[in-house]
């Protein structure tokens, strides 16, 4: 594969990889995804910007072979984590005269996790700077987007930035460069929501450092390379943003139907009320559709079967993914049914606690099928919700 040159001695040497059809062992993944790694020649020093995952090594040094490449005198590691970090130790033997430049919280992951030798690495600093000849590379810290060690690498002359994982996607391409599409932006906020929201203050405030920056492009470590930077900025603002949108998830197991009625009928009143609704089944539903929804969502209605005497596995899973995901969302209600007894909300309550959610009514505990009187209170959660969205300024019919 020949590299493509970005701008200037600036080349792209990452990979796509169409075939990982999961991340983490957690996140499906639609698209694919992409180890990117970028080749930075100046006139007297060359420069790799990561490096790339452990399982496509051997074709990731090919390509350096057959793009000629005979020198590499500095290897930059943005982060630690091993999808960039996992090349280095075969890196260096192939260029034994090869430093790697890191910061230090950087430097005692990539000793412990990959196996990199503390005296091939050199730790820098916030804002230290790295000269290649006529490209100097400047090294900014971003700690929390989305590890303790990430940082960003500026190359000064070219006005070109490396975020690693912040801005990324989990997109495969034929061109490198990011094209505005309803799928890329999909794909991009799929990753944030599993990547980067748990983090999202932090992500707030180096969307807006990047911002400022004016950068001419963003270089993310995973999908497309942005020569309009204010695409994906622009998206981060709203995803970051604090105000969540007129959005209830509902997220739910049902056994025999009847948690499934409930949420059926809460879903109709809200729509009714002018409030959107997003019902994710547990048991069949895609991960990531459900973060990427809470990304937005100002309301979590989660319904629950019951098995044995406590909620369905499953429901306590995405109450624990919720809680870890920690989505900008206000406000909560439960609802669930059971057969012979026991307790649905105690579990869920305690993992959704970290969230602080408003929850706007008694959680609802329905024997078999909902009746009368059980719908009578899913009228009151619906009239609750509704209030609670009026308040964030949203234009409902309050009945
Ligand atoms: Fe793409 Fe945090 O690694």
């Amino acid at each position: 594969m020949k590299f493509q040159e970005i701008k200037n001695g600036i080349y792209y040497c990452g990979l796509n990889d169409c075939d990982r059809k999961i991340f983490d062992e957690l996140i499906p993944l639609e698209n694919g995804t992409t180890y990117n790694s970028y080749l930075v020649k100046g006139s007297e020093k060359t420069a790799i910007i990561d490096t790339m995952y452990p399982k496509m090594t051997d074709i990731y040094l090919k390509n350096l072979d057959d793009n000629g490449i005979k020198k590499v005198d500095y290897i930059i590691e943005n982060h630690g984590e091993q999808d960039h970090s996992g090349s280095i130790p075969a890196l260096l033997k192939k260029f034994p005269e090869a430093l790697v430049i890191t910061n230090a919280k950087v430097a005692e992951n990539i000793i412990s996790m990959v196996g990199v030798s503390e005296e091939k690495i050199k730790i820098v600093g916030n804002n230290d700077e790295l000269s290649l000849g006529d490209k100097t590379l400047q090294f900014i810290l971003s700690p929390g987007v989305h590890w303790p060690d990430t940082m960003f690498t500026y190359i000064k002359e070219d006005n070109v930035l490396a975020t690693c994982d912040f801005l990324g996607a989990h997109y495969t391409f034929s061109d490198v460069f990011a094209v505005k599409s309803e799928e890329l932006t999909k794909s991009a906020k799929r990753y944030y929501a599993e990547i980067m929201m748990p983090f999202r203050m932090m992500c707030k405030k180096y969307t807006q450092l990047v911002k400022d920056m004016q950068v001419d492009m963003i270089l993310p470590s995973h999908g497309p390379i942005y020569k309009n930077p204010e695409y994906i900025l622009d998206l981060y603002s709203d995803w970051t943003s604090d105000t969540p949108k007129n959005l209830v998830v509902m997220p739910y197991v049902s056994m025999y139907g009847s948690t499934e009625s409930m949420i059926n009928y809460l879903s109709d009143k809200l729509e009714s009320r002018g409030i959107k609704t997003f019902k994710y089944d547990i048991i069949d539903g895609d991960l990531g559709d459900l973060a990427m929804h809470l990304v937005d969502a100002a309301t979590i209605v989660l319904g629950t079967s019951m098995v044995l005497a406590g909620p369905h596995p499953a429901s306590v899973n995405i109450a624990y993914l919720a809680s870890v995901l920690r989505p900008k969302a206000k406000f909560a209600a439960l609802i669930g049914s059971y057969g012979w007894g026991g307790k649905l909300f105690d579990l869920i309550g305690q993992l959704l606690a970290p969230l602080k959610l408003d929850v706007v009514a008694e959680p609802l505990q329905v024997k078999g099928k909902p009746k009368p009187e059980d719908f009578k209170k899913l009228d009151l959660i619906v009239d609750s919700i509704a209030e609670k969205h009026k308040s964030l300024g949203y234009d409902m019919q309050i009945l």
